[in-house]
């Protein structure tokens, strides 16, 4: 069973996730406005990702007997200065998400929820992965620099990336 505080920050942690997807469905909509249709592409993925997060926080709640209560989901900021804007915004998301598991499993820890702590661990992991990849484009394009040839081949490279649901949610539809 989980305890009150930790049934309502896994519901806060269910928003977060959304409001992530919809971050990255904005950006992905800079960018296809933008004529980058393989960055587009990427984000579209990315946003993917994060509702797939977000059902996978609200599964786990239900199945461990908490209730779920929606709230709303923010409005991202809207305007970015460039590709690199956004991907500066994009690890810096990612990063406060790292900080948001981490405070979970730390609660997790305290309360001896075993349970939640390992269920946590796969976004743990998730969120080294996340970061390296945002980094790695990152650094990209700090590499391009204001290069247009660069950023089509980049541009190219990000529009082969594909989805692949959280194993826990394989063959679910969801
Ligand atoms: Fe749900 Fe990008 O972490």
């Amino acid at each position: 069973m989980l305890s009150k505080a930790m049934n309502k920050n896994l519901n806060e942690q269910v928003t977060w996730e959304f409001y992530s997807g919809y971050l990255y469905l904005g950006m992905s909509a800079y960018f296809q406005e933008a004529g980058l249709p393989g960055f587009a592409h990427w984000m579209r993925i990315q946003a993917q990702e994060e509702l797939s997060h977000g059902i996978l926080f609200y599964n786990f709640t239900l199945g461990r007997g908490g209730s779920i209560k929606l709230a709303n989901i923010d409005a991202p900021a809207a305007g970015y200065k460039n590709t690199l804007d956004v991907f500066e915004k994009t690890l810096a998301h990612e990063n406060a998400v790292t900080a948001r598991i981490n405070k979970l499993v730390g609660q997790a820890r305290k309360e001896e929820d075993f349970a939640t702590d390992i269920f946590l661990q796969w976004f743990v992991s998730e969120q080294i992965e996340e970061e390296e990849n945002v980094t790695g484009v990152l650094n990209k394009l700090k590499l391009i620099k204001n290069d247009g040839q660069g950023l089509l081949m980049l541009d190219k490279e990000l529009g082969a990336r594909t989805f692949t649901p959280p194993p826990a949610l394989m063959g679910s539809g969801a």
